[in-house]
């Protein structure tokens, strides 16, 4: 693809640094007390570097040295690297959620370009919301910008067994709680379960939400399954370095390659990697600062036409570090080039389908011939229902099948507390057959739409041996976690969704296949609990959850602020 290039004075920067007046001097003098020269930045693109480095975030560990591998690359390529820190996000210790401060984090990405001499942008980031966040800011600031996924951690080991982040962590502690696995044996997984920097190594929501910034053609080419210790990772740092300042002056940027399109190539990446149901909601968030209508049908649509092919915890069998030597992301989707728009540009300046020549798989085992699908379609479906009227998800492939369809009687927790305080009650009314509903877990009810939503099976049940039991609620599940957990039930159990008026032994039925979830209640006894209602404040006086509560839509609707949705011109700073 070939652009017209900028020159010096066409740059963004150009008005920080380019001209002879006072603030200009301010700026110049201020640079040169970083240390730098007027060699260092006259004429040449500044790129920012947003680090989401944090002590807090062991997935982002490598990321001081990363950024200063993009740094080697632009000083090459004759830019100007700024390295920026803004929020880590480090799902392992933020509580309740990372949601709760994905948007935040949008916000400061969006802001902190808006306000520096930047004129484009390297983003690093990889755990979880990191990867929305970083790029719905971008997207909304639409300065020319570069993802750089941190990588997956290398494979988990326990006396010789391979484990998987967080998939084998709700395994064995199912395990632990039925009394079949010593503590020995525990600590021992905790040393072994997380052996270097870098993302979960499992297709959980950093993994998939990497790989849909890859589809989305928003990283070079192969960047999202390169593990975070795999020296092809600096050097994919440094390569994004020396890309991200010819992008500047070819100026290309963001909404040029987020087209529908570009969505549809994610969604079906997502669908055939059997990819975590988080990305439903980040991907529809970053739709809507692309100016794209995504909804959850589409999902649905695009999940029943897309084989699922990657064999891969937690639907699967392996993990990352073996996906990556069986091919990685350009393998799985060189087999799917007809399911994929190949025309769509990237930030390498050549097509998808250009940067997929040559794709080849190296493994059917973890990468399934398009002929020989572990699945027929995609890793997730959306109902609907009169207890989901705006949709719900299932990851229909990480569950025991026998669940697909399913009814049975509901044992309702009002809360995450209840659920705690009830769940090993062994006078709790549940069955290997109980359908197990949690409320006020969603994007308001939480707050912050925690990962809540596979809900521990009962200690007696497991006991007995259940794995696995249908549940329901308005909470996410970790990208990690497995088993028949319906999920982002909308509208919310505290907006007064159908989900809230949910009584201990009501009927509720599971059609995966007809994509319905249904409620065996009547109309008019579901009104006569409607009447008695009473909905709740949120508890947020102050402070950022204050202006989340007020602003944040609900999960069909990707959980994005109402304010920050669409494609309205950011407003450049004034500078006096
Ligand atoms: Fe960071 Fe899983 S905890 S990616």
């Amino acid at each position: 693809m070939s652009r017209p290039r900028k020159s010096a004075e066409d740059l963004r920067s150009h008005r920080w640094f380019g001209k002879d007046d006072l603030r200009s001097f301010g700026h110049r003098s201020r640079a040169k007390q970083s240390g730098f020269t007027a060699e260092d930045w006259a004429g040449k693109p500044v790129i920012a570097i947003l680090n989401t480095w944090s002590d807090a975030n062991p997935c982002h560990a490598h990321f001081r040295l990363r950024a200063e591998e993009v740094k080697r690359g632009i000083w090459q390529a004759g830019g100007f690297p700024l390295e920026m820190p803004v929020l880590s996000l480090g799902e392992t210790f933020m509580k309740p959620s990372t949601m709760l401060y994905r948007n935040l984090l949008a916000m400061e990405a969006e802001e902190v370009l808006r306000s520096n001499p930047v004129d484009g942008a390297v983003l690093l980031g990889g755990c979880d919301k990191t990867v929305p966040a970083l790029l719905m800011g971008a997207t909304s600031m639409d300065l020319p910008a570069l993802f750089v996924p941190a990588g997956p951690m290398l494979r988990g080991n326990w006396r010789g067994e391979t484990l998987g982040s967080g998939s084998d962590v709700w395994k064995y502690w199912a395990e632990r709680r039925a009394g079949a696995l010593d503590e020995c044996a525990w600590r021992e997984m905790e040393d072994g379960i997380a052996r270097s920097f870098g993302t979960c190594m499992t297709m959980g929501t950093a993994s998939t939400m990497a790989a849909a910034a890859e589809a989305l053609g928003m990283t070079l080419p192969g960047a999202s399954s390169i593990p975070a210790a795999d020296s092809g990772h600096p050097r994919l740092a440094s390569a994004s370095g020396r890309r991200i300042v010819e992008m500047v002056l070819e100026d290309l940027k963001p909404r040029a390659i987020l087209t529908t399109e570009a969505f549809e190539n994610a969604v079906t990446a997502t669908m055939a990697l059997g990819g975590s149901t988080n990305a439903i909601i980040h991907l529809i968030a970053l739709a809507g600062r692309a100016g794209v209508r995504l909804d959850l049908d589409r999902f649905d649509a695009l999940s029943r036409r897309t084989p699922f092919l990657a064999n891969i915890r937690p639907s699967g069998k392996y993990l990352m570090e073996d996906f990556f030597y069986a091919g990685g992301l350009r393998g799985a989707l060189a087999r799917i080039p007809d399911l994929l728009h190949l025309e769509c540009a990237t930030v390498n300046g050549y097509t998808l389908g250009e940067n997929l020549e040559g794709a080849l798989v190296f493994d059917d085992d973890v990468i399934a011939p398009r002929a020989r699908p572990i699945g027929p379609e995609g890793g997730v479906a959306v109902l609907r229902g009169n207890l989901a009227p705006n949709g719900a998800v299932i990851k229909h492939t990480a569950c025991e099948q026998r669940f697909l369809r399913h009814a049975g009687p509901a044992v309702v927790f009002r809360n995450y507390g209840d659920l705690e305080a009830r769940i090993d009650d062994p006078a709790l009314p549940a069955t290997p057959d109980s359908v197990l509903v949690l409320q006020d877990a969603g994007p308001l009810g939480a707050p912050g739409m925690p990962e809540w939503g596979m809900l521990p099976i009962p200690k007696k049940l497991l006991a007995q041996g259940v794995r696995d039991m249908v549940r329901i609620s308005d909470a996410r599940m970790s990208g990690t976690a497995y088993g028949a957990c319906v999920l982002h039930v909308a509208p919310e159990s505290f907006v007064g969704g159908p989900l809230a008026f949910v009584r201990d032994g009501d009927v509720i039925e599971l059609d995966v296949p007809g994509r319905r979830l249904k409620l065996r209640v009547s109309d008019e006894e579901l009104a006569r609990r409607r009447a008695g209602f009473k909905p709740r404040q949120v508890d947020y006086p102050r402070g950022f959850g204050h202006l989340y509560a007020r602003h944040v839509t609900q999960a069909d609707l990707g959980c994005d602020f109402d304010f920050l949705e669409g494609t309205a011109a950011v407003v450049e700073p004034e500078i006096h």
